[in-house]
């Protein structure tokens, strides 16, 4: 049986860029331990499967394309893209067995990244319109797979105590480590919260910023927290210049995941794309050793493991709204949280 709760199973979920895919495939992936072939059918459709063939267990990954249907590699059997096995080179018998078949699951491709559900998805995917907008220059950044839950790398991507200390000089100034009071307000799935915080003025290696001509500078983020594991960050400097930071992480299983980092911008549009990948390439290797390291892999859910400030306000929401919609887990006790704390 699985660890996981069965909604954060049927959440989507990114598995890929959707640029990784360069032909029709296929391509394995994992969520929350259960291995996916992707592919594409005749019409160019995305196709999501179980990795498994029915026959001997087989990777189907490992398997090739033919007439509009994925073969497994070990004994040629073929599937259909709704699942159902068409072909069994071994016998002459033209009945397939209705059990000959492997489960499907609902896969889409947006904001350039392929999401793929086990379930029906409770919530539907952020709407983001910066990102489908042709005046906003997207940039993909990573893919960045860590050694963690994919909790520990959402929470990491909005604490907003770490920057001076983790990042100084590039996100937070060390002379400035106070956190502006903020607060949360949880609507169903959704966190929304605000700062306007200190930050780095742009350096010469990395100058994506839109704060140039300023010497203490500070910039407004409005922050969507969709849970479980995605964030639509809005930031801004009061003036037009504009930037949307998409950042979903793929629950690979309970201490690995895969972080994807989308990020549109309305300025600079003829900058190289290498700059901010580059710069993103570095933020996230800072960050990454220090999630790294963090025990339990998972976020505890529950609030007495640890200890919690007022600057953690968001923290601590999270950790509610997880419990709240079903979503928490313990993995070392393999038991799903049912009671929200006071
Ligand atoms: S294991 Fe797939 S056809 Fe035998
Ligand atoms: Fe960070």
């Amino acid at each position: 049986m699985s660890a996981f709760p069965d909604k954060l199973e049927h959440c989507w979920h990114p598995v890929a860029y959707a640029s990784e895919l360069e032909d029709d495939g296929p391509y394995s992936a994992t969520l929350l331990d259960v291995p996916v072939v992707l592919w594409r059918d005749d019409a160019g459709r995305l196709v999501a499967m179980r990795d498994v063939c029915i026959h001997r267990g087989t990777a189907l990954s490992l398997g090739w394309l033919a007439d509009g249907c994925i073969v497994c590699p070990y004994h040629g059997w073929r599937y259909q893209p709704d699942g159902a096995c068409a072909d069994i080179p071994q016998t002459e018998n033209p009945r397939i067995p209705s059990k000959a078949r492997v489960d499907t699951f609902q896969c889409v491709e947006r904001y350039g990244l392929v999401w793929v559900a086990l379930g029906d998805p409770p919530y539907p995917l952020p709407e983001i319109p910066e990102l489908e907008d042709g005046a906003w220059r997207m940039v993909d950044t990573g893919p960045f797979p860590w050694k963690a839950d994919a909790s520990r790398q959402v929470e990491n991507f909005t604490d907003f105590g770490h920057f001076p200390w983790v990042h100084p000089g590039l996100l937070g100034d060390v002379d400035r480590p106070l956190v502006p009071d903020h607060s949360v307000d949880t609507r169903g799935h959704v966190l929304h919260y605000s700062v306007v915080r200190p930050e780095a003025p742009n350096t010469e290696d990395f100058p994506v910023f839109a704060n140039e001509d300023v010497a203490r500078p500070e910039r407004i983020s409005h922050y969507e927290l969709h849970l479980p594991y995605t964030i639509v960050l809005r930031l801004g400097w009061a003036g037009a210049k504009g930037m949307v930071y998409f950042f979903a992480s793929q629950p690979v299983s309970a201490d690995r995941c895969v972080g994807y980092c989308v990020i549109g911008r309305n300025y600079d549009l003829e900058q190289p794309d290498s700059v901010l990948q580059s710069f993103e390439d570095t933020i996230f290797n800072q960050d990454q050793r220090i999630v790294e390291s963090q025990r339990p892999e998972q976020v505890p859910f529950d609030l007495a493991d640890e200890l919690h400030l007022k600057f953690d306000a968001v923290a601590v929401a999270y950790r509610r709204a997880m419990q709240a919609e079903g979503l928490a887990y313990d993995h070392y006790m393999g038991v799903v949280y049912d009671e929200t704390p006071g």
